[in-house]
């Protein structure tokens, strides 16, 4: 195999549709010579989510453009690329089927080794792709369907420390938008709007701090939001601006102070099994939001392990980061058949047992 490997990726497991082209040469960092990312925001703004047929479809138009795109902005023929990395899951199965068969019909028309890559591996993974950094690593993994702390030691290879039992805190971003009028997606906006609000004003619930694990909940809070918005209507017949941003200041500071308490237990877990490698790094659409970062980098500056956070675009959905694990899967001699399937759930932690809350019909990891 060559030192100097190049991967075209695809990404399609959600509402974004994403090819990139990255390259590694052993003994130096991993370039991102491409990254194309189209959104599906406003196609799906109406309906107040992502409706699951609009986006495969969506997807499936765009997919060969965007990939068109990447090759053509690394200025990097098909025949140069090395192996085709795809997001087989987990994800919105329709998404992950369009991304799944564009990249077989490329593999199956020009040859081009195939693989199939866990979209969850792409997030985590990221940190070694942007900072180069070692395994092992405990990696909080959150995004807009997903929240899990991992200890990352190889490309396939993490054990799940605990995550959420519900809701990801991105849902929960999410429905705090939907619920108080903002746009979506809405971890950006009720960020944004947070920026001119009072913490205080509201008490938020802190879930399971009672309990001495690292698992999460977050249902709650949507609930405990609901009742303080129609409070406020009932008293005052609506909101004003400043009760917006207080409830949305209110909520958030709930989420970082929850973040911030199981992220120190799930270090000293961690550190009992790694002592020689304290490192921490946070990767998924949530890890965007800045006063979340800034939390969980004073929990490592308190407790002396090193903190990474992957620049804001590739902490939310991108191909670079699909690319880059298969880039690591395929130096590891391993790819996939054209039997490739698509896969609505994919643990990464095969041997924990699904996390499941009261009340979810589904697991969530
Ligand atoms: O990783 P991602 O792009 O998609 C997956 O869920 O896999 O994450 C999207 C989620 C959405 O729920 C979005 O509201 C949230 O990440 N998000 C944020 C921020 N930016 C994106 N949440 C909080 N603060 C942000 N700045
Ligand atoms: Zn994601």
């Amino acid at each position: 195999m060559s030192d100097t490997l190049t991967i075209l990726g695809l990404e399609s497991s959600c509402d974004d549709t994403a090819a990139a082209v990255v390259r590694h040469t052993l003994g130096s960092a991993p370039e991102i010579l491409s990254s194309v990312v189209f959104g599906q925001t406003e196609l799906h703004s109406a309906f107040g989510g992502v409706v699951p047929e609009i986006a495969a479809r969506a997807h499936a138009e765009k997919l060969d453009i965007c990939v068109e795109r990447a090759l053509q902005e690394a200025e990097m023929p098909l025949g140069k690329i090395d192996a085709i990395a795809v997001t087989a899951g987990p994800g919105l199965i329709g998404g992950v089927i369009s991304g799944v068969m564009c990249a077989k019909g490329i593999s199956a028309a020009t040859g081009i080794p195939l693989i199939g890559v866990n979209h969850l591996a792409g997030h985590a993974l990221t940190p070694r792709l942007t900072d180069q950094i070692t395994y092992p690593y405990l990696i909080l993994l959150v995004s807009g369907g997903h929240c899990q702390y991992l200890i990352a030691s190889g490309p396939q290879e993490f054990t799940r420390l605990g995550g959420t039992i519900d809701d990801a805190p991105g849902e929960a971003f999410d429905k705090t938008a939907r619920l108080l009028g903002l746009s979506q997606p809405g971890g950006p906006s009720v960020e944004a709007e947070a920026r001119n609000g009072d913490p205080k004003r509201y008490r938020f619930p802190r879930p399971l701090l009672d309990r001495p694990d690292c698992d999460l909940s977050f249902s709650g809070l949507k609930t405990a939001l609901m009742r303080m918005r129609d409070h406020v209507v009932a008293e005052k017949g609506g909101l004003t601006r400043q009760d917006r941003a207080d409830l949305c200041a209110g909520f958030q500071q709930a989420i970082v102070d929850t973040l911030a308490e199981k992220t120190r237990r799930a270090l000293r877990i961690y550190m009992e099994q790694n002592p020689n490698q304290p490192t921490v790094a946070v990767a998924g659409g949530v890890a965007a939001n800045t006063p979340i970062r800034t939390a969980l980098m004073a929990v490592c500056a308190e407790q002396g392990a090193a903190f990474c956070a992957p620049p804001l675009a590739l902490c939310t959905d991108n191909a670079a980061m699909i690319a880059y694990a298969g880039l690591e899967r395929f130096r590891a001699g391993d790819q996939d058949g054209l039997d490739l399937t698509a896969r609505p759930r994919w643990p990464l932690d095969k041997t924990s047992p699904a996390m499941l809350g009261s009340g979810k019909k589904g697991a969530k990891a």
